[in-house]
């Protein structure tokens, strides 16, 4: 028997599904290490202008195109574009999916392990050469990331081999405002260390001349990953949304609340840095394992504190790690008819294979750390190829197939089907036909010659 696609249960529902995929790792993690990694204020300041001109008129194209076709990526693409080769964008799609999910849950595994480490107490006394210590010995032992990456991606299989409604809904209705909460008593304690002046400035007063390709293209890229975006989640997440909800207040709910969890873990992690002796922003990947446990070894009640937020940060990964393995298994259930948990469950143990590399890249296995010539670790080079790379081009393709292929009335009829006026139409008409894709392809040419001709 053909499994029925499922629905979401009401616009409110659908919201939280989507900001469960937006907020994740991507704004705990990934914000404060490239903001880190990339200058500062600068980074953050571009940041913002992209999720405004590239982010919020691609969220409200990819759900346009889910919602239209109710469909897969690849399906979707077919459907609307039949015999043209659209549907490539699909399955690239699909196969960046899986990629991200691999490196993905092997940093929430990280983060699961954290929960463990926070809860029998190691951070007390706060000594950072002892929290260094701790972060080697949980990620760079050869099993423990191994066995934490398998405890996630089982977790995440088994939530999506049951479904859009009963899997995906259920989970982020309460946690995510939880998360939220948290991370301002958090934010209000490192703002009030002593010495968080210098990172309050960092973070928020910018210098315009650090802004450079590489700090656009890695906040470009910060953006879409955040919205979960140019791969075809939110196509996805789109498609099981009912012909009545309103796309466009939907999507600005999701990017406030998305861009709102960043730049507040922003505010946690920047001013507790600098007070950390020895600690600098270009740490990359381990950085807010090393910084947070600072925080929590100073406040009362830091181990209680500590736990719960790993606890909460593991359920905002989880509510991403679903959404990564959504897009590879409505494909297979949609086009080849397979039974969901059957997608799930192979597409899950695929991510887990590809995962192990990364896995064994922080000190596990020496080649793996430090690739030799690219210089740096197998789990950061994943994430510039599929997390930055592959979404900037998947959203530059997606955005000309809605502006010059689709077209945007048509997409604005389908926006505004539900009898509700879409009121900033000829803004983000202009938008996805004209400024989005110009401005990913004057990066993109950009750093290209920085790169190649230079
Ligand atoms: N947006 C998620 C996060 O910020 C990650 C993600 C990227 C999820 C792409 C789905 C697709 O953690």
């Amino acid at each position: 028997m053909e499994e029925r696609r499922g629905t979401w249960g009401s616009k409110l529902k659908f919201i939280l599904a989507a900001a469960g995929s937006a907020i994740g790792l991507g704004n705990v993690w990934r914000f404060p290490t490239y903001t880190g990694l990339h200058g500062g204020a600068a980074f953050v300041l571009v940041y913002i202008i992209a999720v405004c001109i590239v982010g919020i008129p691609l969220l409200i194209a990819e759900l346009t195109i889910g919602r239209h076709t109710q469909r897969n990526p690849v399906g979707a693409f077919k459907a609307i574009s039949p015999g043209s080769k659209w549907f490539i964008v699909g399955y690239l799609g699909i196969i960046t999916g899986v990629f991200i999910l691999s490196y993905y849950s092997v940093i929430a595994g990280w983060v699961v392990g954290y929960v463990f480490v926070t809860a029998s107490g190691s951070f007390k006394g706060g000594d950072e050469e002892l929290i260094r210590r701790i972060f080697e010995v949980v990620t760079s032992n050869p099993y423990i990331p191994i066995l934490l990456l398998f405890i996630v991606i089982a977790i995440t299989t088994y939530i999506i081999s049951r479904g859009v409604q009963k899997g995906i809904e259920g989970w982020t209705k309460v946690l995510m405002p939880l998360l939220f909460i948290l991370l301002i008593g958090l934010a209000i304690r490192s703002l009030t260390l002593h010495g968080a002046f210098k990172g309050i400035q960092f973070y928020l007063s910018p210098d315009l001349s650090k802004i450079d390709s590489m700090v656009i293209i890695g906040a470009i890229g910060q953006a879409l990953f955040s919205l979960s975006l140019g791969m075809g989640t939110m196509l996805t997440y789109g498609s099981y949304l009912s012909k009545k909800e309103d796309i466009f207040s939907s999507s600005l709910w999701v990017a406030v609340a998305d861009a709102g969890v960043a730049f507040t873990a922003g505010l946690v992690i920047f001013p507790a840095l600098f007070t950390i002796h020895g600690l600098s922003p270009e740490e990359g990947p381990s950085l807010i394992f090393k910084v947070l446990p600072v925080i929590f070894s100073k406040i009362p009640g830091g181990l209680i504190f500590g736990t719960a937020f790993f606890i909460l940060l593991t359920i905002a990964a989880i509510t991403s790690t679903i959404s990564l393995l959504e897009v590879p298994t409505a494909y297979f259930v949609d086009e080849k008819k397979w039974k969901r948990w059957k997608s799930a469950i192979l597409l899950g143990f695929i991510s887990f294979l590809l995962g192990i590399p990364s896995a064994l890249s922080m000190g596990g296995v020496k080649f793996l750390s430090s690739i030799p010539i690219i210089k740096i670790d197998f789990l950061s080079l994943m994430d510039i190829i599929w997390g930055n790379l592959s979404l900037i081009i998947g959203s530059l393709l997606i955005a000309i197939f809605v502006g010059w292929k689709w077209g945007v009335k048509n997409a604005v009829d389908e926006i505004e089907s539900t009898g509700k006026k879409f009121a900033l139409k000829n803004l983000w008409k202009v938008l996805i036909k004209f400024i989005t894709p110009l401005a990913i392809i004057i990066i993109l040419l950009n750093t290209v010659y920085n790169y190649f001709v230079k």
